[in-house]
């Protein structure tokens, strides 16, 4: 694979994937730009080596027709911020008006395309749309790290078109830093996966339990947690919980039995009435069952000091997904506290997942993690061993690739009727 000092990009038209799918305020201005920022290093590289930018994002789902709150404008003009340079987006995706407007550009000018999502083609890695982009460009560079794991256009049909392709710096520094998750990690590794459901995240789990030696953990938290305590006969009230996963529950837990490999699940929860409870009250499990009207809604603090005895020995620590309703404050200590204690703790760390990452920016910790990833569903991937199709088709000569070999792949969350 060449990289981005590689590539000529004096004065050409370099085409650049970002992943700036960033989260929008009511108003319509960017709520939390990191994204974007991530991005910076290779704009600002590029920029100096006077490239001609035409940088690419989706934004959203918007199932391939335009939908206003979803267009690149307001993400144009904080990214005209960030870079301090004009920054001009086109109506569309694709077309003569966006062909003259690249064009036209010269050394160091900025064109941040629409909402490649507009386009029904992209998500269907239309060749169409792909020879469209690529004609934009001389060069390709990826940097959209959180878009990897999708086989779209703008991440594996342009680069199959455009030989001068190399991974940005951020792309490079994310496939480095979870590469020490998944090759020759210092041990013990601990993993905490929490988030709502374990059909989102089985996969996950049972690549970590089979890649786990003796004395590594994983730690179960949010309502996924709900699932396995039910499983086990746990009487969970009301609460958010998987009665169709139950076995794979069990597969799990005896699959690390079978290695030595210890799972925590919660032993006490913060219980409410409802998601909008303004106030949590503490349950120790096995003291008495979640009440019928009642649910669980985050760990409790015996659960947090348990979960950060072991986090406190780790070597390495990955760690995706909230341990409950953190949104609602009542339910957030438990996500904040585990926050802490992977801050607090000497192991190389990683973060993926949106919950996750926002609790640790929200608690002012974010810059005390060895990496936090800008990909929730593209780092899973990588621990779960997958190639990512988008870094797969930046070889020099990459072999054809088939993203879903057994045809397993859930239902387009990008069709009409899908999310
Ligand atoms: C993300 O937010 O995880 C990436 O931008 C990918 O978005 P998607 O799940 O809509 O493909």
């Amino acid at each position: 694979m060449l990289s981005l000092s590689d590539l000529d990009v004096d004065n050409r038209r370099v085409l650049v994937r970002v992943d700036f799918n960033v989260p929008l305020d009511a108003d319509g201005t960017v709520r939390d730009d990191t994204r974007i920022r991530a991005a910076l290093p290779t704009l600002r590289a590029l920029r100096e080596r006077s490239a001609r930018l035409i940088i690419a994002s989706h934004l959203g789902r918007p199932k391939g027709a335009f939908k206003p709150e979803l267009a690149m404008e307001p993400v144009g003009a904080r990214l005209a911020e960030l870079l301090e340079c004009e920054v001009r987006v086109p109506d569309e995706v694709i077309g003569d008006g966006v062909t003259k407007l690249v064009n036209d550009t010269t050394n160091k000018q900025v064109v941040l395309l629409q909402n490649l999502r507009f386009h029904p083609g992209e998500t269907k890695n239309d060749p169409e749309l792909a020879a469209g982009l690529a004609s934009l460009a001389d060069a390709y560079v990826n940097d959209a790290f959180g878009a990897c794991h999708r086989s779209h256009a703008s991440v594996v049909g342009v680069p199959a078109k455009i030989a001068a392709r190399a991974p940005g710096l951020l792309l490079e520094r994310e496939l480095k830093s979870l590469r020490r998750l998944t090759h020759e990690p210092d041990r013990p590794f601990v993993a905490i996966v929490g988030g709502a459901k374990v059909s989102d995240k089985l996969s996950v789990l049972v690549a970590l339990v089979e890649q786990f030696r003796a004395g590594d953990a994983l730690l179960i938290g949010g309502a996924m947690a709900n699932t396995f305590l039910a499983a086990a006969g746990g009487e969970l009230g009301a609460s958010l919980h998987e009665p169709d996963r139950f076995r794979d529950c069990k597969t799990v837990l005896e699959k690390a039995a079978a290695r030595d490999i210890r799972v925590l699940l919660p032993t006490d929860v913060m219980v409410g009435h409802g998601l909008d409870t303004p106030e949590a009250t503490h349950l120790r499990l096995g003291a008495r069952p979640v009440g019928n009207e009642e649910m669980a809604l985050d760990i409790g603090p015996d659960s947090i000091a348990q979960f950060g005895q072991i986090l406190a020995r780790a070597k390495t620590i990955f760690w995706n997904g909230p341990m409950g309703l953190f949104e609602n404050p009542a339910f957030a200590q438990g996500t904040l506290g585990i926050a802490k204690a992977v801050a607090q703790s000497e192991a190389f760390s990683v973060v993926g997942g949106g919950d996750s990452v926002a609790a640790l920016h929200e608690s002012g910790l974010a810059d005390q993690i060895d990496h936090v990833s800008t990909g929730g569903g593209a780092s899973l991937e990588l621990i779960e061993g997958k190639v990512l199709p988008g870094v797969a088709a930046l070889a020099p000569d990459p072999a054809p690739f088939d993203s879903d070999p057994a045809g397993q792949a859930d239902a387009d969350p990008y069709a009409e009727d899908g999310e």
